[in-house]
């Protein structure tokens, strides 16, 4: 496509949007935030902004978060790692599933979306997993509902400290739960850099973030990778502080586990969003 026609699209596209319908963060129904070991299974609709992405074979490739009705924030490694790249795949046939719940059934509330394009952050190093980000631009707008809202993006007032519980909702059997065909949560706090540096001696303190125990059995899965860690801030909304990237691992879970640190990446998030022609609207 070429540059100009970008151009033109972004240019009435950005005319035509009003005001967001739905503010960012607020669902209807409230999560639990109950903090129990081992994490637990999900309330249906209560992490509205979070999606599953399906790849081209059908498998659940993992998660995303969405922050506007045509853009979903997520791990660059559905995309692109050793031996598979964008260019490979086929995005038609990939699908976005908003509203979902229950992966053996129809849920009431879920739709799935179609692809129109991906946008790997040009930073991102397959090996050190550096800038582990993407954003998926829809062919459709979702529908935003009960069961199907964005997520905030982070700002220097809603930033979480080291020390903050955060929330890691997915399907990826998250919380040893034992029922991993709904959507699982687990509850992380935020520790130090120097934490995960121990553990993992690639960690990049300067746009990763470390959360999770050393000891607590309390880890994510695979299929969680780009889920979103979202902190409730003071103004009552849910912010996504980090995308699971790395160390996630629900068998032995005893380490903590490495996030993007979105709060580092909202200039690039906003640029793309705007190229895009999808301006972000809180
Ligand atoms: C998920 O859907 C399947 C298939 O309909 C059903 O058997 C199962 O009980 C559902 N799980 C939950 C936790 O609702
Ligand atoms: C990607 O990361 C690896 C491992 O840290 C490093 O050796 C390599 O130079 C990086 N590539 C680029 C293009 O920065
Ligand atoms: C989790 O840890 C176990 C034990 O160290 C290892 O065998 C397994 O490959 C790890 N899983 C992942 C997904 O890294």
């Amino acid at each position: 496509m070429n540059k100009m026609f970008l151009l033109l699209c972004a240019g009435v596209i950005g005319m035509a949007i009003a005001a967001p319908s739905v503010p960012c963060g607020v669902p209807t129904v409230q999560p639990i935030t109950n903090r129990i070991v081992g994490g637990q299974v999900a309330r249906p609709g209560s992490w509205p902004w979070v999606v599953l992405l399906v790849d081209d074979l059908g498998y659940i490739s993992g998660s995303g978060v969405m922050i506007d009705s045509h853009v979903i924030l997520t791990s660059a490694q559905h995309f692109e790692g050793f031996g598979y790249n964008l260019f490979d795949l086929d995005l038609r046939l990939w699908r976005v599933y908003a509203g979902e719940y229950n992966i053996s059934t129809t849920d009431p509330h879920e739709k799935y979306y179609h692809i129109k394009r991906v946008v790997i952050h040009p930073g991102y190093n397959i090996t050190s997993l550096e800038n582990d980000i993407a954003l998926v631009i829809t062919t459709q707008p979702i529908q935003l509902n009960d069961h199907t809202r964005p997520g905030c993006l982070p700002d220097p007032s809603t930033q979480a400290p080291v020390g903050s519980v955060c929330y890691l909702p997915g399907w990826g059997g998250t919380a040893t739960t034992g029922n991993e065909e709904v959507m699982n949560q687990v509850d992380l706090p935020i520790v130090d850099d120097s934490i995960c540096q121990t553990h993992f001696p690639d960690y990049l303190p300067n746009t990763e973030l470390c959360a999770g125990y050393e000891n607590q059995h309390k880890d994510w899965c695979w299929d969680d990778l780009g889920s979103p860690l979202m902190f409730k801030a003071n103004n009552g909304a849910w912010v996504i502080q980090g995308l699971a990237s790395s160390g996630g691992n629900c068998t032995t879970a005893d380490e903590p586990s490495v996030f993007e640190d979105i709060s580092m990446y909202t200039q690039w998030i906003r640029t793309t969003m705007e190229d895009a022609g999808y301006p972000y609207q809180y």
